[in-house]
């Protein structure tokens, strides 16, 4: 069916659900965090401190553009960063990848999660969560949005529910948006 694309804010759940829908369908997986951690040979930290968020900003399209024109994860499950689709030319290139789903969670337990995993996230440094969050979601749902072939609101459903969302959506049993 190729490629399942995961977007979505920090903290939606994205590599999480992609890892157990490559798991069950048995599909190769790719974070692009971890792939450019991988390529750079340090963390994500390291790299906007040391190359700053430009630097970082570039090698997520550059990766794109290798998948998008590449066999690579053809068939497969990726999962790109909460920034990935705020470039619009990001979007079309996510969206020319793949299905693109956008995993959609409220600002409130976007907040709840990313209080235990906010040191290794650079944009989340520097002041209070709660306004960086809303600050970021509001600037940013509109790419999300318009990045999106699919979207999942998960508040209020269970982590099987979602994934049986992304099942449907892989086997062709939902029909696009857009
Ligand atoms: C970012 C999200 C992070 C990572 C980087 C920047 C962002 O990925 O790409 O820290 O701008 O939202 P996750 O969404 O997987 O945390």
């Amino acid at each position: 069916m190729g490629r399942i694309i995961l977007e979505g804010f920090m903290g939606s759940g994205k590599s999480t659900y992609g890892r157990i829908l490559s798991k069950e369908f048995l599909l190769p997986f790719l974070d692009t965090d971890e792939e450019i951690e991988r390529i750079e040979g340090c963390s994500i930290n390291e790299i906007f401190k040391e190359k700053g968020e430009e630097y970082f900003r570039n090698a997520e399209t550059g990766l794109l553009e290798e998948l998008s024109a590449s066999g690579r994860f053809k068939d497969g499950v990726i999962s790109v960063g909460g920034g990935m689709p705020v470039r619009e030319k990001n979007r079309e290139l996510m969206r020319m990848c793949g299905s693109v789903v956008y995993i959609k969670a409220s600002a409130e337990s976007l907040k709840e999660r990313l209080r235990r995993g906010k040191d290794k996230r650079p944009m989340l440094k520097g002041g209070d969560l709660d306004n960086i969050v809303d600050a970021l979601l509001s600037e940013r749902e509109d790419s999300y949005i318009s990045a999106a072939h699919y979207v999942i609101e998960t508040d209020g459903l269970e982590m099987y529910q979602v994934v049986n969302e992304l099942k449907q959506i892989y086997n062709n049993r939902r029909k696009p948006l857009n």
